[in-house]
């Protein structure tokens, strides 16, 4: 091994140029850790995490899946509203870095990296740096809400469409094509949405949604605290009062087919509850 030009340190290949060593650049993956649960990763998912050195993650990423690289070193850059840690141009800057430094990154993240994730500056920060980014899709909030409570999205005969919106924008309330959004048999899943969800439904319904519309609100889905609450687009805004947790606001005709019986297995500590349901517009 010594003898040759090329040789393989940690895992690295360190090109040697005049007798200098050089570390060649490593690269950046960005992992979607879905919505908790960590058997609803993916196995490229699992690869990407048992191959990293190190683990840039944010607050939604749980314990469980970031005890599945062990071998990595972890870097927390959570964003809370009280607990901002790192604005993203320095987490943009930092995968750079390490990249730099030839280590394999992998960039995870809650849900998938490219719905409300801010995957797409990342990997455009990597792209101008000339850092090699890849992405690995993870199975995002909605479609675990929505399996969990056996609530399709899409259904045949009352949700034709489903729209994913965010219901915080950076300066206030978001700025959503209300009258699109009011229009009957279409799902509308609202992330970040739980401090707005008042002025949320007071849109909805100015636009034309009718109040007695079946709406669920879904907390911590796949995870083991899960909380599902049925309301309706005329309760949304109380059934959204006091959550802690991440929680997504789901409304739409097929929300009414949500399973709110509190499962049979012991170890679920989830509440569900029913709220509303018969209050009209
Ligand atoms: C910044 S967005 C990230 C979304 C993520 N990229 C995804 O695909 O699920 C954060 C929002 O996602 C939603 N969210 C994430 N994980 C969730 C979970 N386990 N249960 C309910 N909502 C969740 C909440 O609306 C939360 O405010």
């Amino acid at each position: 091994m010594a003898s040759s030009p090329d040789r393989i340190v940690a895992n690295r290949l360190v090109a040697l140029s005049g007798g200098e060593a050089v570390r060649a650049v490593g690269r950046v993956t960005l992992v979607g850790a879905g919505p908790g649960d960590p058997d609803l990763l993916t196995i490229k998912a699992l690869k990407a995490l048992q191959a990293a050195d190190v683990l840039v993650h944010d607050g939604l990423v749980s314990a469980e899946i970031l005890d599945l690289a062990p071998q990595a070193r972890r870097i927390d850059v959570a964003k809370r509203k009280s607990r901002h840690t790192l604005p993203q141009d320095d987490i943009n800057q930092l995968l750079v870095a390490l990249a730099r430094e030839g280590l394999e990154v992998v960039r995870l993240k809650g849900g998938d990296p490219f719905l409300f994730g801010r995957g797409g500056e990342e990997l455009s920060a990597c792209r101008e740096a000339g850092i090699a980014c890849t992405v690995v899709p993870g199975v995002t909030a909605a479609l675990a809400a929505s399996a969990g409570a056996g609530a399709p999205l899409t259904h045949r005969g009352s949700a034709q469409a489903v729209t994913f919106v965010t219901g915080h924008a950076a300066h206030g309330e978001p700025d959503l094509d209300w009258a699109a959004l009011a229009r009957p048999n279409q799902t509308v899943v609202v992330y970040m949405g739980v401090s707005t969800a008042g002025f949320i439904a007071q849109r909805l319904t100015a636009a034309g949604r009718a109040g007695a519309t079946p709406a669920l609100v879904v907390e911590n889905a796949s995870r083991a605290d899960e909380r599902r609450i049925l309301t309706t687009l005329a309760g949304l805004a109380s059934a959204a009062e006091g959550l802690k947790g991440p929680a997504l606001l789901m409304v739409g005709e097929a929300m009414a087919m949500a399973d709110i019986q509190t499962p049979g297995d012991a170890a679920t500590v989830a509440v569900f509850e029913v709220q509303n349901v018969s209050s009209g517009q």
